[in-house]
């Protein structure tokens, strides 16, 4: 008997990928080795030939969005880019008759990106059996392609081994998505240590933490960290009042140089962008040596391609 293709799904895959809360450090890792075989310059141009894909967004998106179309196209898919501005949603269609109508087209892939926690998996639970949907970020709840380009950057810098991995999660995690799934992935794996630091009134109390050292001290939560996650300020879904002023924010949260210098010598910085520069981090650390911010981008493509073949690839 022929042994399974790499990246092929296996019988009881998952049919949608919606969040990292529920996968298997096995499927995760293997996911991961399959992209790192995506990042090393290999392709699989045939995978998904004649299988149409939608990238399905209601908000907006430079990184995920770019890199999945790419991703798909280099799996040989066809790509449909829905632009919800120009679309019947201006005339008030819902987001459940916009996929059933994509669907009807013979659309079998969905990219979705909503402002709404939930709806995501809400439209996947709706969707036709043979039809599947990828999170691209729904509200604060979940960007799971996101966390695991992460953990493929982490891995890249510091081995597959996690164990001995001290990893501090920097800034706004209420409003989050990109840290919930980087917390799962990084819980998963199996990381030494996890420390949260970051303003009282922007660190959630939800049970997202669970198991985190949790700080408002920045000097004190860099000491001898491997890797620091730095997290945008998510101004758009912010009440007013939780910050009081962008100076005070970079005062006690920004990441700086003379900050950096408490890490390991050779920590890295990551980012999941787009960055508030001079707020959450200031321009010599976001492109100094020890950032891996755009290596984080062009990991996404290779994650993407991973996630997109195991989902599809054999339909
Ligand atoms: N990291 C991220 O989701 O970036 P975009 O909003 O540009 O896709």
């Amino acid at each position: 008997m022929n042994a399974p293709r790499p990246g092929a799904p296996a019988a009881d895959a998952p049919q949608h990928l919606i969040g990292l809360h529920d996968m298997p450090a096995a499927r995760m890792t293997a996911l991961l080795e399959r992209a790192q075989y995506f990042a090393e310059g290999h392709d699989a141009r045939q995978a998904l030939a004649g299988i149409a894909i939608c990238t399905l967004f209601f908000e907006p998106s430079t990184r995920t969005r770019l890199s999945f179309q790419l991703a798909a196209q280099r799996l040989g898919a066809d790509v449909l880019n829905f632009d919800a501005s120009t679309s019947s949603t201006s005339k008030g269609e819902t987001a459940l008759d916009t996929l059933r109508t994509i669907e009807a087209m013979g659309v079998r892939g969905f990219v979705v990106r909503h402002k709404e926690d939930g709806a995501v998996a809400a439209l996947a639970a709706a969707a036709a059996p043979g039809t599947a949907v990828v999170n691209a970020g729904d509200g604060r709840s979940a960007h799971p392609t996101q966390g695991l380009l992460d953990m493929l950057t982490l891995r890249q810098a510091k081995g597959p081994d996690f164990s001995g991995l001290k990893v501090l999660v920097v800034g706004d995690v209420k409003h989050s998505r990109v840290a919930r799934s980087d917390l799962h992935a990084l819980r998963a794996l199996g990381a030494g240590e996890i420390r949260v630091c970051g303003p009282r009134a922007l660190l959630p109390d939800d049970g997202t933490l669970a198991g985190c050292a949790v700080s408002g001290d920045l000097d004190a939560a860099l000491a001898g960290v491997d890797a620091v996650m730095m997290l945008r300020l998510q101004r758009e879904r912010m009440e007013d009042g939780l910050v009081d002023s962008l100076e005070d924010y970079h005062r006690d949260y920004g990441l700086t140089v003379a900050r950096l210098a408490r890490a390991a010598p050779d920590a890295i910085v990551m980012h999941p962008g787009p960055m508030n520069r001079g707020v959450e981090i200031t321009d010599e650390v976001a492109d100094g040596p020890q950032s891996r911010v755009l290596r984080q981008v062009g990991n996404g493509v290779a994650v993407r391609m991973a996630v997109l073949e195991a989902l599809l690839g054999a339909r």
